[in-house]
């Protein structure tokens, strides 16, 4: 199905766009005919990713310096992009956080996260729903959830909590704007390195041994297997599916709640096998 013209026509903003993992992601969509839009907080590391797609693909990238905690900032851009034509799809990757004791936290150390994750989420996604129905057009929301929001996360817990909010807004306006032709889902990776989660969430002090062991798939994520499920679920091939969220994780969740024994019992030898069946 990922044929070059998939996503032809379809106009996409993608926050946090110009790193990691929303970065890979626009590469993909603009790969496949996507007009990109990214947005982040520092113009200069925008422009550059701009540049590179523009390089790679020929195709002009639109960036805007925006906020996405201050909802006034938000409809801004949102007026501004209009101004170019409508957007199709929203991709809500923008987000912050970082390892800590939970009550340790001030409460501006929990706003720095939540305010990014959560309500960063809900101003764009209101911004552009808002128009979509002005306009009685179908949009798409695909929020960059993380595995965690399903099972919660110890020393995360503000990230956690924002992104459960999240999926609790997917499952909700799924059915509020259903009706209006809109649509809403998620993805929830596990490990996928980047420079902005791994020099904050991985510290060589976490792990008495490689993560890959807490992987049922006993390897982290690569970028464009998140890419290519970010392109199925807001291409037109995903039209039915709305307030689903999916786990792309390797099978990391379900490993830690077999249990730290599941991985001990893989690594058994056939003589401990045998001797345990006698
Ligand atoms: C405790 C901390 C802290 C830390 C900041 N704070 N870092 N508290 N431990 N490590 C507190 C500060 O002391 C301050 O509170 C408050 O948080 C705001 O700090 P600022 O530095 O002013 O925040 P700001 O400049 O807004 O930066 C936000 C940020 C930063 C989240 C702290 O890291 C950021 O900009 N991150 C964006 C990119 C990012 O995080 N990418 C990773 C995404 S990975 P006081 O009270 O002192 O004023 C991801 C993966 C999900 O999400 C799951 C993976 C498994
Ligand atoms: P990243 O490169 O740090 O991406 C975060 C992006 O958000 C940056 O481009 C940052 O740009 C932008 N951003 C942060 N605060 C913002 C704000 N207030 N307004 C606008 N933009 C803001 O990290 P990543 O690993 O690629 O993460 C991308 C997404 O994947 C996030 O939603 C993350 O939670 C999710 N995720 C990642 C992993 C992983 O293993 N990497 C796992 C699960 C989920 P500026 O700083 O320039 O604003």
């Amino acid at each position: 199905m990922f044929q070059s013209g998939l996503l032809a026509g379809k106009r996409v903003l993608i926050t946090g766009g110009g790193t990691g993992l929303g970065k890979s992601i626009g590469r993909r969509y603009v790969e496949l005919g996507a007009r990109l839009v990214i947005c982040g907080r520092r113009a200069e590391v925008l422009q550059r990713t701009a540049a590179e797609m523009e390089e790679a693909f020929g195709t002009p990238v639109e960036t805007h310096v925006c906020d996405v905690r201050d909802a006034v900032a938000v409809e801004t851009m949102m007026s501004r992009i209009w101004e170019g034509g409508p957007l199709d799809v929203l991709v809500n990757n923008a987000a912050g956080n970082f390892l800590a004791r939970t009550e340790h936290l001030s409460s501006r150390a929990i706003d720095a996260v939540v305010d990014i994750v959560l309500k960063g989420g809900a101003h764009c996604t209101i911004a552009a729903g808002r128009r979509w129905i002005a306009q009685q057009r179908r949009g798409t929301v695909l929020c960059i959830l993380t595995q965690s929001a399903l099972t919660g996360a110890p020393f995360t817990v503000p990230s956690a909590m924002a992104k459960a909010g999240l999926l609790s807004m997917i499952r909700s306006l799924a059915v509020e704007w259903g009706p209006k032709g809109i649509r809403l889902v998620g993805v929830a990776p596990g490990p996928f390195p980047t420079e902005g989660a791994w020099s904050r969430l991985m510290p060589k002090e976490r792990h008495r041994e490689p993560i890959e062991n807490g992987i049922a798939l006993r390897r982290v994520g690569r970028h464009e297997e998140l890419a290519d499920l970010c392109t199925f679920l807001i291409s037109d091939n995903a039209e039915f599916i709305t307030g689903e969220a999916i786990t792309i994780d390797g099978g990391k969740w379900l490993q830690g709640a077999a249990g730290p024994s599941a991985q001990v019992m893989q690594e058994w030898s056939d003589d401990t096998w045998k001797s345990l069946r006698k």
